[in-house]
């Protein structure tokens, strides 16, 4: 019987660029969903833009933007990027929609109806300039423990220290500015201290998605019995569901001004993105998928692809908010680790905080990196590391090496002396591989989600299947008479050989498949039915080049083009303003290349034996401040200075004058002689120190 499966990716937030680090969850999942397809069974795959909450809300502000246009923009290139790389969703939808809304109310109201949800009151920052209430990592002040300055309301990056935000010394908003106040508010909780939850939870986690498979993996399974405590213990606390306006989400029903936290309807965005794909499509029964009891009885699996760093959400809240609705679990969380690069957490500054776009810009083929991170997934939470150098090996190594070179090699002989026919195989050959061939691991190794044991296995037969055409040099047999039969044989039986290989190889590679599935003449590859080798006489397509060799130099682009000046600490030097000349034209990267930020003067003052300057001392979000000395004393008294924003150039290089080191300049106006003044630039009223200007 064919499987019936709805599969999930995480839905990634609808405020940033998709990047390398989340491609591997959806790459995983998509290979995933590939296979099933190739061995018979029904998927339904869907994702949707994770849209609801306080950063998509700011950052639509910022830009000057309504959310819904901001969500709608970032909906078309996630979703471009999402295609590009081969990831085939049914269905790329939004949470905010109002599929959504229907299954968080309904959700909701069925938690509320089993006595699961409670409403208490909480005390929590509050911005009174921007009159919000503070999400944590919109606190900044000194950490607690270690003192340190411009730490987040929840951790201290340079202790290590959790603690409330409560707690800082000195909070500050990271919105405003301003001193946060303790305000108390209504929230509404579910009650996941219930012992109800607890003991759900304990028996779930121990269960299977089908015989013999878990369903969870079993680090997951562990953190779960760490988070669930002893049989009869309840470490569990109740899960704030809500948030008070402005935000932009869903308002609770009968409760106006409070909205669901976001990640109350992220997972929602499941269900929404399936609902709607059927209403789309027709013909899908969503309840035999999501309704508990039918989908005991309709025998159907829920699957989700997640991050390790979600787990909790996904492990707990999702499952019990499920169960105690009346819909079904998840059968299934497959969780993958992080993506390093070069060995270390992707940074902005050395330019390996890589966008999905930016790879697909430098022209690098979106199937190396599945390939690559298929190379490096072995079902576990792992985190992965992109090697670029080894990337680079590998790829040119196993995809252009190994397997087009099959093709690349035989192709050209049946079309000039064939007349694109293919002829009898060698028997003997064809038989002593048809022994080798281990699809069934290959497929066990595709199932468990260990697509490097996959991998390995379909690159041992590509070594053979190549050591078969080294062994008869089809080149060399060309060049010889009365050797025809031999060249049409040798290359009919490489050319089936290189057919099985991209038959394998499809779930990574589906669009190297789909052009050999073209050069072949063949029918799309499947996963069913007994090996046949292609029959004599079956015309072949003439033969293009299948895939290009990575240079090296399209890596070194890539991590140009991601390097962000704005991460690279350049602390910077000294400033006059200068009259304007006749300029070169400069391009937009030329531009880019100037640090320009928002700066707030928190200190001016005269400098001794100096005729034209001030010393300032500006606060760019630094955790120290910076010195800048600036030729403005002609226009400003440094008390009038004090307090006010401008805007500096942040990564001059240092210059050490007599009087000490600047490090920056400030930007003014004046005219080409000085005689208008010098008129110091600031930015309208809402920026922040740290800001960029560009
Ligand atoms: O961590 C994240 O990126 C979230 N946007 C994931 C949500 S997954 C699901 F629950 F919707
Ligand atoms: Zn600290």
């Amino acid at each position: 019987m064919p499987r019936k499966i709805f599969v999930t990716n995480a839905l990634p937030y609808a405020n940033g660029d998709i990047h390398l680090g989340h491609l591997v969850g959806y790459i995983q999942a998509d290979i995933w969903v590939r296979f099933q397809r190739m061995r018979g069974n029904t998927v339904h795959y869907v994702c949707a833009d994770d849209t609801h909450g306080t950063p998509v809300m700011l950052r639509a502000e910022k830009e000057g933007l309504t959310p819904e246009t901001l969500i709608a923009r970032v909906h078309g290139e996630h979703l471009r990027d999402f295609t590009d790389f081969g990831i085939a969703f049914d269905n790329y939808h939004s949470t905010h929609s109002e599929e959504t809304r229907r299954y968080a109310e309904d959700i909701y109201a069925r938690l509320k109806a089993a006595g699961l949800i409670e409403q208490r009151a909480i005390e929590q920052f509050y911005d009174p300039v921007k009159e919000m209430f503070l999400p944590d990592r919109y606190i900044k002040g000194e950490c607690p423990k270690c003192g340190a300055a411009d730490q987040y309301g929840d951790n201290c990056e340079v202790c290590g220290a959790a603690y409330a935000p409560t707690e800082l010394k000195n909070p500050r908003s990271a919105v405003s500015g301003a001193t946060p106040v303790q305000r108390a508010s209504e929230h509404y909780f579910f009650r996941l201290s219930d012992p109800r939850a607890a003991a759900f939870l304990r028996g779930w986690t121990r269960g299977e998605s089908r015989p013999g498979v878990r369903r969870l993996p079993s680090e997951a399974a562990n953190k779960m019995r760490e988070w669930l405590g002893e049989e009869g213990e309840n470490r569990l606390s109740d899960w704030d569901i809500s948030r008070d306006a402005p935000y932009f989400g869903f308002e609770i029903p009968d409760a106006p001004g409070k909205y669901f936290y976001v990640w109350l309807d992220a997972p929602v965005g499941y269900l929404a993105s399936f609902r709607n794909l059927a209403d789309q499509r027709g013909g899908i029964a969503v309840e035999d998928y999501i309704d508990a009891g039918k989908a005991a009885t309709a025998d159907t699996e829920m699957v989700h692809f997640i991050g390790k760093d979600i787990l909790y959400f996904h492990a707990l809240f999702w499952p019990a908010m499920l169960e105690f609705s009346g819909y079904r679990t998840p059968s299934q969380l497959c969780v993958n680790g992080f993506l390093t690069v070069n060995g270390a957490k992707m940074s902005k500054s050395r330019g390996t905080f890589i966008t999905a776009r930016s790879w697909l810009d430098q022209k690098l083929a979106p199937e190396a990196l599945r390939y690559y991170f298929a190379g490096k997934s072995n079902g576990s939470l792992e985190d992965i590391d992109l090697n670029l150098d080894d990337m680079v090996a590998r790829v040119n190594a196993d995809l252009v090496g190994k397997f087009v070179n099959i093709a690349s090699r035989c192709a050209g002989f049946i079309g000039k002396r064939f007349d694109g026919r293919l002829g009898e195989i060698d028997a003997p050959a064809a038989e002593a591989f048809a022994a080798a061939w281990a699809a069934d691991e290959i497929a066990a190794a595709f199932e468990a989600r260990d697509y490097s044991r996959a991998l390995r296995e379909i690159m041992r037969l590509a070594d053979l299947a190549n050591q078969y055409v080294n062994e008869h040099k089809p080149w060399e047999l060309a060049k010889q008479s009365g050797k025809d039969a031999e060249l049409h044989a040798v290359c009919s039986t490489a050319l089936t050989l290189f057919r099985d290989l991209a038959r394998y190889l499809k779930p990574v590679l589906p669009a190297l498949a789909a052009q050999a599935e073209e050069f072949l003449a063949v029918e799309p590859f499947d996963w069913q039915g007994e090996w046949q080798a292609l029959p004599a006489g079956h015309r072949i397509a003439p033969y293009r080049h299948l895939a290009a060799r990575i240079e090296r130099a399209q890596i070194d682009a890539l991590l140009e083009a991601n390097r962000d000046s704005l991460a690279a600490v350049a602390p910077a030097a000294a400033t006059t303003p200068v009259a304007a000349a006749a300029t070169p034209v400069i391009s937009v990267d030329d531009f880019a290349k100037v640090d320009l930020r928002v700066a707030r003067i928190v200190e001016a003052s005269y400098v001794e034996g100096a005729e034209k300057l001030l010393r300032l001392t500006l606060d760019i979000g630094e955790e120290k401040p910076r010195q800048v000395f600036a030729g403005i004393k002609s226009a400003y008294a440094p008390e009038a200075l004090a307090g006010r924003l401008t805007v500096m150039v942040a990564n001059l290089a240092p210059r050490k004058m007599k009087f000490g080191l600047s490090e920056g300049m400030v930007l003014a106006a004046s005219d080409p002689d000085g005689k208008a003044g010098i008129h110091l630039l600031s930015p309208d009223s809402g920026a922040t120190p740290g800001m960029r200007v560009k």
